[in-house]
């Protein structure tokens, strides 16, 4: 009931325009959000890079439903990359590691467009990767629900024939993820794992959180045995020092920690202390009321997620 009713909410443009105008919303929005535009977004890294962390950006919109709208959102990203490597944000700490790169949503790109989405997101990937490429920043490819996953890793596989820097997700709430570790454990290959934020089917999804947990640390287990370039995407303290404490063990130093803008901001930093590379997933956008309400919707356990991030820096 609460979800459908976040949902109606995220459809009402008078529940819109209300929350978008409350002074409440701007501290919220200004919180998770790095900014309505790509000059505040490039801001909002700015900040972040002279702290020591790295960031990835994600630009926020609507369901795509027509090529053309695929096409603005592949044109936003090239925006994005040539505003970031202007501002000298690019520059790359490793081969595998630049100070600023893009997440893509393959859904916002077309893939789910009738007749030919899988190609149409194929090619604006491309086009994204080979700026990215330009400009010395990487793509990664965000992971959705599971019924594109297939889709997702055949044009993650499709890309890394030119551009192995490429990077995946992977949820370890899913069943396959563990197999799908190791398919993706070689050299070089970049692969973020994070829990999954989608409501999925007993029939392909761990429902327990104490299974997902445990499922995270087999696929974590995996990433670092092999020889590619894990990256850690988690609030989760207990994960965060299960992590670091594997990594030693297995004398791993190439790897990351990643979380979400406005998201245990005290911890990022404390781990770049520690030495490690810290990315902060930084979503940006005039359309943040639909991120927003949606990240609600998909799982209302992220209300108390959200709430808990307001009340606490840490
Ligand atoms: P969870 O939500 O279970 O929280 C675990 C624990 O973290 C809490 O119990 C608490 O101890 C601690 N915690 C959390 N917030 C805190 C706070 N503010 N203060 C103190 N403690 C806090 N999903 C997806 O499906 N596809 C994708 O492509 C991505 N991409 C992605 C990128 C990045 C960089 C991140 C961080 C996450 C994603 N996700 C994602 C989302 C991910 O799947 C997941 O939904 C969220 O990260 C929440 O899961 P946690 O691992 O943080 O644990």
């Amino acid at each position: 009931m609460l979800r459908s009713a976040i949902l109606a909410a995220a459809r009402n443009s008078r529940i819109e325009s209300v929350v978008t105008h409350a002074p409440v919303s701007r501290s919220v929005v200004r919180r998770f959000v790095g900014g309505p535009d790509t000059a505040a977004a490039v801001a909002s890294t700015k900040k972040l890079v002279a702290e020591g962390l790295t960031v990835t950006l994600d630009h926020l919109g609507e369901d795509t439903t027509d090529r053309s709208q695929a096409d603005a959102v592949a044109s936003a990203y090239l925006e994005l990359l040539g505003s970031l490597e202007r501002a000298g944000l690019t520059k790359s700490l490793g081969p595998l590691t630049a100070r600023a790169e893009v997440s893509v949503k393959l859904s916002a790109v077309g893939q789910a467009l009738d007749d030919d989405g899988e190609k149409i997101a194929l090619e604006h990937a491309r086009t994204i990767c080979t700026e990215a490429r330009r400009v010395g920043a990487t793509v990664t490819l965000d992971m959705e629900d599971h019924t594109t996953t297939d889709s997702t890793l055949g044009i993650l596989r499709d890309l890394r024939v030119d551009f192995p820097e490429t990077g995946a997700v992977l949820q370890a709430y899913l069943h396959r993820t563990e197999s799908d570790c190791r398919d993706l454990a070689g050299a070089g290959s970049r692969v973020r794992l994070c829990k999954g934020a989608y409501r999925e089917p007993a029939s392909v999804a761990y429902q327990r959180k104490q299974d997902v947990d445990r499922s995270y640390v087999r696929c974590l287990n995996v990433l670092l045995q092999g020889d590619g370039y894990p990256m850690f995407a988690t609030h989760d303290p207990t994960l965060i020092a299960i992590a670091e404490d594997r990594a030693r063990e297995h004398g791993k130093t190439d790897f990351e920690f990643q979380m979400l803008y406005g998201i245990r901001p005290e911890e990022q930093r404390r781990l770049v202390r520690a030495g490690h590379v810290v990315r902060v997933y930084v979503p940006y956008g005039a359309q943040w009321y639909g991120y927003l309400m949606r990240r609600l919707a998909e799982r209302p356990a992220n209300l108390t997620f959200f709430a808990r991030a307001l009340l606490s820096k840490g």
